[in-house]
């Protein structure tokens, strides 16, 4: 009897044996081993007998880059932002992309069974890729012949419904990721390049960690930093109050009980204005209940659990981190505990069907009475929250005892039940009582709360309020006043923000999804630019990072959040918002390249002491690395790779020069300056050391070098003997000076003689082989700046007065 083929994929090779052993017949299938293992069945599909083959990918993410910048040095950062992208194909990748088509090979069917997200729609189409032509002729030219499985939860109920009703892969859903992945790809490159070729010239003991720069982890750390600068910038202000205590008038003793009052204007600035409120309080015999009132009040039941709240609760409850906390909710639904932990959506859907998830918790050891409850007494109605349309919120899909599951996983997975038991619960109710108390004119208040029905609370403990109890007041008693002290305090600043603080700014600015949130988070850990601290887990900036404070605005990343939508919605293309965020941030990244410096000085301040440990500099010729610069005396140049140890001329600074290199031994060269007499050269580090001919000696730049045509050797820059010489009897030469290209100068490579061309110029140059007939000086070549419409004029500076009248020694 004919028979089809399905192919079915899933994403983790545990996904591809839970569903599998929830579809095949009896949960019977064979296993085979390969790549990953393939599971097979025979079944029924479409109202034909099928043949059904399933396995799974695993790490099959596309990995994007950029094509043909790898070169660091070759590239101008800002250009990356133009350049083309491919998928680079990595070498797990071919294995799974072999596996995959030869599992493939004659399929009638493909049906993916990825996450149902974003990124794992994008999945869905790179397995396309690799499988579509292996499938069966011509089936795979029929669109509906590739299908995907829609669902929420590994589960019996969930996993049937999604066979039973696939659809297609999305195909703007994957565009939105390609075009996010580019984005981040692109920009995260470019500040990196920057950021760490800017930075490795300078501090050296940051060369080998590269800053990186991502596009949300930045904004991420911003919340960290300002509140960072709050903190910094916090000046604490003095205070004062009065704590008073009153307690009934003749009664018996259980009713002397004191109570402390709250006083309505809290504190004053003022000592002295605190001392006569507080002789005003002290001069009364008595205090007055002026008034008693009682509320009720409630605290509703939580929404139903998304992601996020998932992630705060672990943090501040549970002390687990973000990272961790989906490590440990992803394998739970795997499991087929919980259903899939990554939602934004915080209301049940219409057709959710809450008893039968009570159902499964009936029999719990812990809770399993108050589900029962709820089962017969009817649940109430969950309160409002949102439904984004994604995935249901996080509900426990099937019953867990404590010995089940170890530690952690057992706390997330008894919040996760508690907080879904909570959700259909009623409300907290409780009754808040306050007495309104006259001294002198001065108005106390006291209030205590009792509760009147526990609700929610009851089964999610993190809500709990305790009780707090205040005496049974009438209007008009008359009270003894026990004590009255003025206390002194001081305001604090506001603490750094926990981390579950971030997680909710991040939410409200739209920063990340529910699914990057813990990434971001980790990354800004794992690069140390933030410490998590204490058991409130609060993040805690490290002095190393100071952003543009421009460039994080957190509006900015989410409004490519929100562009990014309109892709997968279908309502933008992908081409014009990519190009469109492109734009953006390529001129984001031309404002911070020229703001570098204020982030620099940051870095100056972290990293001084460092500068002992010497910076990159120049390239050694030998082996072509950088060598580093060693500041303490005396400086010099040290190449790790070859050992070598380089002297420098001393008392001046040591910068890299124009990145030229020596024609004889290719160093690369650099300039030597003195602040105060503006001397200075350009050498190369290898020649100063090993002078290259005979008739120069060690010690020596460029200047008095005696190549015959290297552009930077005295022998083409000379122009004459030094004016000098017959005053001071200086030997030395005056050589052209083009260490600048918008000043000229002819200084002598001996003496501190300097003559300095005016302004006017555009370039200067030695004409070769050409000498003056009277005084054989060198010719030298003048072009003049566009706007002094002159034309060049070549000749002898000693000679020739028009060239002379362009000069002025000093
Ligand atoms: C290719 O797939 C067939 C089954 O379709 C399997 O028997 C064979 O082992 C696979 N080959 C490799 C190299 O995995
Ligand atoms: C995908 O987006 C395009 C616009 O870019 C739209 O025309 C098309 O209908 C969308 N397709 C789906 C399946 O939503
Ligand atoms: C550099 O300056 C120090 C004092 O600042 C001086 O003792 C030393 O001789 C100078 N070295 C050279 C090479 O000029
Ligand atoms: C060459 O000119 C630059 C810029 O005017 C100056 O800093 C440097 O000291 C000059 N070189 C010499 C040898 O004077
Ligand atoms: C120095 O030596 C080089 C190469 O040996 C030679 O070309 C040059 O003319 C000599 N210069 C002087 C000033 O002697
Ligand atoms: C001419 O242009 C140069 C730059 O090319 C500028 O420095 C100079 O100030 C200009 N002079 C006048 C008179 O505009």
């Amino acid at each position: 009897m004919a028979s089809v083929t399905v192919f079915m994929v899933a994403e983790k090779p545990s996904l591809a044996e839970s569903i599998s052993k929830i579809l095949a017949p009896n949960g019977q299938y064979q296993t085979r081993k390969s790549y990953t293992p393939v599971h097979e069945y025979n079944g029924q599909f479409r109202n034909q007998n099928a043949r059904f083959k399933f396995t799974s990918v695993t790490e099959l993410s596309n990995r994007t880059c950029i094509q043909s910048h790898n070169n660091w040095d070759a590239t101008d950062p800002l250009e990356l932002f133009t350049a083309p992208t491919l998928k680079l194909e990595a070498n797990s990748k071919q294995h799974i992309t072999k596996h995959l088509q030869n599992e493939s090979r004659g399929a009638d069917y493909v049906v993916l069974w990825l996450d149902c997200d974003r990124e794992g729609e994008n999945i869905c189409f790179e397995v396309i890729d690799n499988v579509i032509n292996s499938m069966k002729e011509p089936q795979k030219t029929k669109e509906n012949r590739i299908l995907r499985a829609k669902f929420s939860a590994i589960t019996h109920t969930d996993i049937r419904r999604a066979m039973d009703n696939l659809v297609y892969p999305n195909k703007n859903e994957s565009l939105a990721v390609d075009a996010r992945q580019e984005l981040d790809l692109k920009i995260g490159c470019a500040f990196t390049r920057f950021q760490t070729r800017f930075f490795q010239g300078k501090y050296g003991n940051l060369d080998s960690a590269v800053i990186s720069y991502g596009p949300c982890q930045t904004p991420t750390l911003s919340f960290c930093v300002s509140r960072h600068d709050q903190i910094q910038s916090f000046s604490p202000e003095p205070f004062w109050s009065l704590a008073v205590t009153v307690a009934r008038k003749n009664n018996n003793d259980k009713d002397k009980e004191e109570t402390l009052l709250h006083w309505k204007r809290e504190r004053v600035f003022d000592r002295q204005i605190a001392r006569i409120f507080e002789n005003c309080v002290k001069e009364a015999n008595e205090a007055i209940v002026i008034s008693v009132k009682s509320e009720r009040k409630t605290k509703s039941r939580p929404h139903a659990l998304n992601t996020v709240e998932l992630l705060k609760h672990g943090s501040s409850a549970l002390g687990i981190g973000p990272h961790d906390m989906m490590s440990i909710a992803e394998r739970l639904y795997m499991q087929g505990y919980i259903s899939y932990p990554r939602t934004e959506t915080t209301s049940y859907p219409k057709n959710f069907d809450i008893n039968a998830v009570l159902r499964t918790q009936q029999a719990h050891g812990v809770w399993g009475s108050y589900a029962s409850e709820l089962l017969e007494n009817g649940v109430h109605k969950p309160s409002g929250g949102v439904d984004v349309g994604d995935h249901p919120p996080i509900t426990p899909m099937r019953k867990a005892e404590e010995g089940e599951l170890s530690g952690d996983t057992w706390r997330v997975y008894s919040y996760v039940t508690r907080h879904f038991l909570g959700s259909i619960s009623p409300d907290m109710r409780y009754i808040r009582t306050t007495a309104i108390i006259k001294i002198n004119n001065e108005i106390f208040e006291c209030s205590g709360s009792r509760v009147d029905r526990a609700g929610f609370t009851s089964i999610l403990y993190s809500r709990t309020s305790s009780d707090t109890f205040i005496p049974e007041y009438k209007e008009g008693e008359r009270l003894d006043i026990t004590n009255v002290k003025l206390t002194e305090g001081q305001t604090h600043p506001p603490d750094y923000l926990t981390e579950s603080e971030v997680i909710g700014l991040m939410e409200k600015h739209g920063i990340g999804t529910d699914a990057s949130i813990p990434v971001h988070i980790n990354n800004i850990c794992q690069r140390n630019y933030v410490k998590v601290e204490g058991n409130a887990r609060r993040l805690v900036p490290t002095n190393l990072e100071k952003i543009d404070p421009d460039l994080s605005l957190p509006t900015m990343r989410s409004d490519v959040e929100k562009q990014l939508n309109y892709i997968a919605l279908g309502q933008a293309k992908f081409k014009d918002v990519l190009d469109h965020s492109l734009k953006l941030f390529s001129a984001k990244f031309k404002y911070f390249t020229e703001k570098i410096g204020e982030m620099d000085q940051l870095f100056e301040a972290t990293f001084s002491v460092i500068a002992e440990t010497g910076k990159i500099m120049s390239r050694c010729g030998k082996c072509r690395r950088y060598m580093k610069y060693i500041a303490s005396r005396p400086q010099r140049l040290h190449c790790k790779t070859c050992d070598e140890t380089y002297s420098l001329p001393q008392n001046g600074s040591i910068k890299p020069y124009k990145e030229l290199k020596c024609p004889l031994d290719d160093f690369e060269l650099v300039l030597f300056s003195t602040g105060s007499d503006g001397m200075g050269y350009q050498l190369c580090p290898y020649c100063y050391n090993y002078p290259p001919f005979e008739n120069i000696s060690k010690g020596m730049g460029c200047n008095k070098c005696t190549h015959p045509t290297c552009p930077q050797s005295m022998i083409r820059n000379t122009v004459c003997p030094c004016p000098q010489a017959e005053v001071t009897g200086c030997k030395g030469r005056l050589v052209l000076n083009a260490t600048l290209s918008t000043q000229w100068n002819l200084c002598c490579n001996s003496c501190n003689l300097v003559s300095a061309f005016t302004d006017k110029l555009k370039a200067v140059s030695v004409t070769k082989d050409e000498y003056c007939d009277d005084c054989g000086s060198s010719i030298l070549k003048i072009e003049f700046s566009k706007n002094q419409t002159r034309e060049p004029l070549e000749g002898c500076i000693l000679c020739d007065d028009e060239i002379s009248s362009l000069l002025k020694t000093r």
